[in-house]
């Protein structure tokens, strides 16, 4: 059973048990609603206390659940909080460590609460693009005020439960209790058993002195932070209607905004990127439970860009770290960029200056392969040179310990390649993490051909330590991020040479909710790194056709923003990214060379060129197994190369088109003879899909 009773005296103990948080699924509900039943039938039960087990009350709706027809059946939450709302005997929550979601409004459905100090109190449901669908938005007005429960419900944070217990008039908890909760819980129980009338939350009243302009002053506020989300406004209009409306009728369009909710793309893309977040920890063959390496100290070698990112991401966890250069000088610049790096979050209050002393430290560095023997996890982020890393691997090879993990940084060389240079292959694996490393998401795991299950487990947990959002991806020349971004730069680059600007292209694709479109982006990363990577690349490919104006540019010496120009000019000092005549004019006289007389372009088509060629791409690595599931690419995109959140990720985005319509898109652009019709060639598998009307999720 999901929720078990025991009676102590003339109270029932109702305990609801659904690890890890006590989802409340249909089983739970059930459990719950049977427990109440029993309770009201047994004389001898004069009060009833409802509490989780484990570690939460209820974290809400059992997400295994979500979207299954055990979610809405009966009881469904809003029949369960009804039940006991309606019960005769009075009912206490005893609410700790999580209370959150439809854990909470059930808690809102009991006739009084108690809560274990530091309860984790949220209604997160707007993170989902939703509304609280159980009368969330109508019952926590009425308890801690409009305004309390405005912001808890706009910004979905949770705040913990002493910190609302002093809410001036507040009766969402009628006591915090310091020790057992339990007892208590049961102690106040009695204490209210025969208190008659039962108070009911949907009794009281939720008001605002100046209703009318605290609500029109909200408004603006949330459109302004949330101009991409229906959500958040939505909020507000139900939060409003507990005041403008009786209780019931607010309910009733509480729920009609859930539902239509429920339908937007944003929410769904937002759920895809819930559930994507949760699947992508998940490797297909590696189970759960495959017993990890223990890390406990972790080599960096190279303190570059790189290097000192990912330093940084052990140092916070607290694990020591060792670095390692060729040079004292180059060690001392690494060192100096942290001191940089956590001085500026000092700074700006965001890390204590004990911590940050903490911090550092844990790091130390040396000149010597020697000090790397008792590392469990080594990580080089060294130059890109395959001869480079292979002296690296061949030194690590001889003096790391057995079972220590050896990863590479590597954006786009061969990771089996790399493992052949040890006598442990099954040891080796990509760690490839985003630029700058301390504050990107994304973590893209590599698993080589030999690469061991346990190191991928191991890496996997490193990854959830470090707080990164991991992926697994394949062997291949870019791996599952860069491989794609290289067909989304090549449009990019026939759209300058068909007629656009540098400045139209990223700003349809800005519009379109990039965080940056694709030149300002080159400038910030450096043009000089895509330059030597497709000198590499366009040798193996000879018939490849790419646009040469990043090549020109970089020839001109405009790197990007590190040498004041790229793309754009760039003032002394400043990040501002002004137009360049320059560039333009190099553009119209390579248009010119290539005899290519300039069109208007739409902003639609420059999305989608860009779009689909990412698409596109992903298909083939899907289709290759690169990737194990669409939702792994999406977080890629998501974390890693700031898709826009509420479009769920170029393979929901083309998911929420419909494969067929993006299909005949692709089919026109390869019909422009200045484009690459071969890669407009549907993937296979896209073919295949649109074809059977299916979609990649
Ligand atoms: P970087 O040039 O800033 O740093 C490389 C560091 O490695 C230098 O400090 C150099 O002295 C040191 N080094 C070179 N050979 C060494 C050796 N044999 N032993 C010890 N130290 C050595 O380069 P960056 O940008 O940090 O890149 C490092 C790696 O990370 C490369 O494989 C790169 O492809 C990869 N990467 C770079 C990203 C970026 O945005 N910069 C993003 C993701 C991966």
């Amino acid at each position: 059973m999901s929720a078990s009773i025991e009676v102590r005296g003339n109270v029932a103990l109702i305990t609801m048990s659904n690890p890890p948080v006590n989802g409340l699924s249909l089983a739970v509900r059930q459990g719950v609603a049977a427990a109440i039943d029993q309770a009201m039938a047994d004389p001898a039960v004069e009060a009833v206390v409802l509490t989780g087990a484990g570690k939460a009350f209820s974290g809400g709706a059992d997400i295994r659940e979500f979207g299954s027809p055990k979610a809405v059946a009966e009881p469904n939450l809003l029949s369960l909080i009804s039940l006991i709302e309606g019960a005769s005997k009075p009912v206490v929550a005893a609410v700790h460590s999580v209370c959150m979601g439809g854990g909470l409004e059930l808690a809102l459905g009991c006739h009084y609460r108690v809560a274990a100090p530091g309860t984790q109190v949220a209604l997160p449901e707007v993170k989902l693009g939703l509304v609280p669908g159980a009368g969330g938005t109508q019952r926590l007005p009425r308890v801690i005020g409009v305004e309390n429960a405005l912001n808890m419900i706009v910004s979905g944070e949770p705040v913990k439960s002493e910190m609302l217990a002093m809410i001036p008039g507040q009766t969402l908890f009628q006591q915090i209790i310091d020790g057992d909760l339990i007892e208590g819980a049961i102690a106040y129980a009695k204490e209210v058993a025969a208190k008659r009338p039962l108070p009911k939350v949907r009794d009281a009243k939720a008001s605002h002195p100046e209703a009318d302009a605290y609500f029109q002053f909200a408004r603006n506020t949330v459109k302004a932070m949330a101009k991409n989300f229906p959500a958040p406004a939505k909020c507000v209009d139900c939060v409003e209607a507990s005041v403008s409306k009786r209780f019931d009728e607010g309910m009733v369009y509480e729920r009609e905004v859930f539902t239509a909710l429920m339908f937007t793309p944003e929410c769904k893309a937002l759920r895809h990127a819930f559930f994507g977040e949760r699947a992508a920890s998940k490797i297909p063959d590696v189970p759960e439970d495959t017993p990890k390496r223990e890390i406990a100290k972790v080599g960096v070698i190279g303190a570059g860009t790189m290097g000192g990112g990912i330093a940084m991401n052990f140092l916070n966890a607290g694990v020591p770290v060792v670095m390692l250069e060729m040079k004292q000088e180059a060690l001392d610049r690494g060192i100096g960029v942290i001191r940089k790096n956590y001085e500026s979050q000092v700074k700006r209050g965001k890390l204590k200056a004990d911590k940050y002393e903490g911090r550092m430290a844990l790091l130390s560095t040396t000149l010597s392969y020697d000090d790397l023997k008792d590392a469990d996890l080594i990580i080089e982020a060294v130059f890109e040179e395959m001869g480079v890393k292979e002296k690296v691997f061949n030194a690590l090879d001889a003096v790391a310990k057995p079972g220590a993990i050896l990863a590479s940084n590597t954006s786009t060389l061969d990771v089996d390649k790399i493992a052949s240079f040890t006598k442990r292959p099954q040891d080796v694996v990509g760690m490839h993490f985003f630029s700058p490393a301390n504050v990107m998401k994304l973590l893209e795991v590599v698993r080589g051909k030999a690469t061991a299950k346990d190191v991928l487990a191991t890496v996997m947990g490193v990854a959830k330590k470090i707080r990164k959002t991991a992926v697994v991806s394949g062997v291949c020349d870019g791996f599952i991020g860069n491989r794609m971004i290289e067909q989304y730069s090549r449009q990019a680059g026939f759209l300058l040479e068909e007629g656009c600007t540098p400045a139209q292209v990223d700003k349809a694709v800005e519009k379109f909710g990039f965080a940056m479109g694709p030149f300002r982006m080159g400038d910030l990363a450096g043009n000089d790194i895509g330059w030597a990577i497709r000198k590499r690349r366009y040798v193996d490919k000879p018939g490849l056709r790419y646009s040469k104006t990043a090549d020109l540019l970089c020839e001109m010496g405009r790197y990007g923003q590190k040498t004041g120009a790229g793309w754009y000019d760039y003032q002394a000092g400043k990040r501002d990214a002004i137009p360049s005549a320059v560039v333009v004019k190099m553009i119209e006289d390579h248009r010119k060379e290539l005899g290519i007389t300039p069109r208007k372009i739409s902003d639609e088509e420059i999305v989608h060129r860009l779009v689909y060629a990412l698409v596109n791409e992903g298909a083939h690595i899907l289709e290759e197994g690169i990737a194990s599931k669409a939702s792994d690419i999406d977080m890629v995109y998501l974390t890693g190369y700031g898709f826009p959140l509420w479009r769920g990720g170029p393979m929901n985005y083309a998911d929420q088109k419909g494969l067929f319509n993006v299909v005949q898109a692709m089919k026109r652009f390869g019909q422009n003879p200045l484009d690459d019709a071969k890669f407009w060639q549907p993937a296979p598998l896209l073919a295949k899909l649109a074809a059977e009307g299916k979609s990649f999720s």
